[in-house]
């Protein structure tokens, strides 16, 4: 398994790779016909940005700190990615609103609906450097991935986009330039970390829910990494080992701001910052790791 290459481990579609394990022109045939409703909650991520975190918050937040849905239903199918085959087989259409979903996908990928009946949008980013940290350990647990070779291979092909769902800097650039076609908010992990509660609240105002500051601290706590790794619903030990192997790494794997440091050599960073600079010098938008 660990010598798979791309051609028969991925597929490709609208120009980015996509595990076949996970996905089908199936399931993206099912996106591309999905009717949205306007109060549909939408997480969207580049992958290893905190979706599994936000598997965690939302549902929550809507439940009103009830912890019925987080410790009774696994993450994939309380807060569904709309892009996998799994999908298809939730009734999704039966779900009373606000239906909560993520996804991948880059802006360009998304549906005619989609931009027709405008659903909420939250856009997580996070330093793509951490991005990498955490994309390298899970290549090579995760059976479905193309192994990622030495590091310095697994970067040219990070800062390339030819690994899953495309480049870091197409699919930030993208969804920034959504801003005015869709009604969307943007949060990155880094303050999720520095501060949980007040992105909870953020959060929860931007769906509409207003939460006491006893529920509020009541999620942030639950929504702690040393915590919510304990939960068996979200930290993927329901997934076998031959597909998932966190022996290897764990899916919850440290959950800190700054792991680049002690991933990265001078040179990688050195390397990461020059394609950085060129693929970024377009964009406005002050991102918080700049700083
Ligand atoms: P690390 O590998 O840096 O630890 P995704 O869910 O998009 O695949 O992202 C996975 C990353 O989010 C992992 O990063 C994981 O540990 C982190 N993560 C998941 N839950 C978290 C939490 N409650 N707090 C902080 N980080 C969390």
């Amino acid at each position: 398994l660990g010598n798979m290459t791309e051609a028969e481990l991925y597929f490709s579609y609208k120009g980015v790779y996509v595990p076949k394990l996970i996905h089908s022109p199936e399931s993206f045939s099912f996106l591309e016909n999905f009717p949205f409703r306007h109060d549909d909650i939408l997480v969207v991520t580049y992958p290893k940005s905190g979706t599994t975190w936000s598997q965690e918050i939302l549902p929550l937040i809507i439940s009103d700190g009830d912890m019925t849905p987080v410790l009774t239903i696994p993450n994939w199918d309380r807060m569904p990615w709309l892009e996998e085959h799994r999908a298809l087989k939730l009734n999704l259409e039966q779900r009373p609103s606000p239906r909560l979903f993520v996804t991948h996908c880059h802006y360009y990928m998304m549906p005619e609906s989609f931009f027709k009946v405008k659903p909420k949008v939250i856009y997580i980013m996070r330093n793509p450097k951490d991005v990498f940290t955490s994309s390298y350990p899970f290549y090579a647990m995760a059976s479905y991935m193309v192994n990622p070779g030495t590091k310095d291979e697994f970067l040219e092909k990070f800062l390339d986009g030819t690994v899953i769902f495309g480049s870091w800097f197409d699919h930030v650039k993208g969804w920034l330039g959504a801003k005015d076609q869709v009604n969307i908010m943007y949060i990155s992990y880094e303050e999720m970390i520095l501060d949980l509660r007040a992105s909870i609240t953020k959060i929860s105002h931007f769906v509409g829910k207003s939460l006491t500051q006893e529920v509020t601290e009541k999620i942030a706590d639950h929504c702690m990494f040393t915590n919510m790794k304990q939960n068996k619903m979200s930290n993927y030990s329901l997934v076998s080992s031959e597909i998932l192997d966190q022996k290897k790494s764990e899916f919850l794997r440290k959950g800190v701001i700054g792991d680049w440091k002690n991933c990265l050599t001078e040179d990688q960073v050195a390397r990461f910052d020059s394609v950085y600079k060129e693929r970024m010098k377009d964009v406005n938008f002050k991102f918080i790791w700049d700083e």
